[in-house]
């Protein structure tokens, strides 16, 4: 049972996640039962509400959520999202936001020489916690000596858990995990996650670790995006690199993710990188590769591995092939299009 949020981009990406997911669905044997919620910037105009009081308990039932992008010119974007995302990211207890990062073939980079296969790497972003905390307030409002404090949080179990994570990821991949700081500036908290990054380390001597500070890290990841297998980061540095990462390998409607509770106490949720875009919102061109890749993500995290296999061999394919692209990377082709000839093959691919 999945729950869909039914929300701004209904119209566009999350329809052809469906289609593929639908597709492979077929093709594995397995069926879904989609559930629409009509909740987001269109129902706050109505309402007043991104979403009803009980929310929570009606997602609660589901095996999953996937989720479209949030968020409208004509709502605050703190409005919006602290109406909806955060408040499911954080009831939800998805403290992994999982964004992977890969460089497919057919995809242009703004980098020169790498090669797919080259650049394949994931961000591991903390997703309750941190720098995203509703901890401060402001005093004076509209004088001179308006002030606004916010605080940070960072908590023992909440930092140790998003790392047992990234290190148990690495240990299935390259075994190499990167932590991303900055100890020398912020002089409590970054020292508190290095610390546990390192009493977290020497549980996996297996795996290799290194840690740099977020400013040379965001230019390792545009001059050396080779050196990275997993990448572990607060929640508003993962926040940062996980653009970062997906602009380095050429679309940022391609990117992925999963906002994972990886006991399974709770549904996950599943969607795209990018957000409602309302420059191209109502064209019908938007890639639906982000929302697409996000199902895929879904599947491998309900258990059906050999179908997320598929999908997303179906995207290298459809990619690498060319023929149907969305103008952002450098087609004309339309979101149905794409969507369309990711599914044709996730029915065909052997
Ligand atoms: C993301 C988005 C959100 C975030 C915004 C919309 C609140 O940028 O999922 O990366 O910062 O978490
Ligand atoms: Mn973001």
């Amino acid at each position: 049972m999945i729950g869909m949020k039914n929300l701004d981009s209904v119209k566009e990406v999350v329809p052809q996640g469906i289609r593929v997911l639908e597709a492979a669905g077929k093709r594995f044997g397995f069926q879904f039962n989609w559930r629409p919620f009509d909740w987001g910037c269109e129902t706050y105009a109505k309402t007043g509400k991104m979403m009803p009081a009980d929310g929570l308990e009606q997602l609660q039932p589901f095996d999953a959520i996937f989720l479209g992008a949030v968020g409208h010119p004509s709502v605050l974007d703190h409005v919006s999202l602290w109406g909806l995302l955060i408040p499911i990211r954080r009831g939800f207890r998805q403290y992994v936001n999982l964004r992977p990062v890969r460089l497919f073939e057919g995809i242009e980079t703004p980098l020169k020489n790498w090669k797919p296969g080259q650049i394949d790497f994931c961000i591991v972003r903390e997703n309750n916690e941190g720098e995203y905390s509703n901890i401060g307030g402001r005093l004076y409002e509209g004088t001179d000596d308006e002030m606004a404090v916010q605080q940070t949080v960072f908590t023992r179990r909440g930092v140790n858990r998003v790392l047992r994570f990234a290190f148990e990821l690495a240990r299935e991949r390259k075994k190499h995990l990167t932590s991303a700081t900055k100890s020398n500036g912020i002089i409590h908290t970054m020292p508190f996650w290095d610390e546990c990054f390192h009493q977290m380390g020497t549980a996996y001597p297996d795996i290799h670790t290194d840690q740099y500070h977020i400013d040379i890290l965001t230019a390792h990841f545009v001059r050396h995006p080779d050196w990275f297998d997993v990448v572990v980061g607060s929640n508003l540095f993962g926040d940062i690199l996980s653009d970062l990462g997906p602009a380095v390998v050429g679309s940022i409607g391609i990117a992925p993710s999963a906002n994972l509770n990886p006991e399974k106490e709770f549904p996950s949720m599943f969607e795209p990188v990018h957000g409602s875009a309302p420059d191209i919102a109502g064209k019908g061109i938007a890639n639906p590769i982000g929302q697409i890749w996000s199902g895929a993500m879904m599947l491998r995290h309900l258990g059906a591995v050999e179908a997320a296999n598929t999908v997303e061999g179906a995207i290298a394919e459809t990619l690498a092939e060319g023929k149907v692209r969305t103008p952002d990377i450098g087609g004309q082709s339309t979101t149905k299009d794409l969507g369309a000839a990711i599914a044709t093959l996730v029915s065909r691919k052997r």
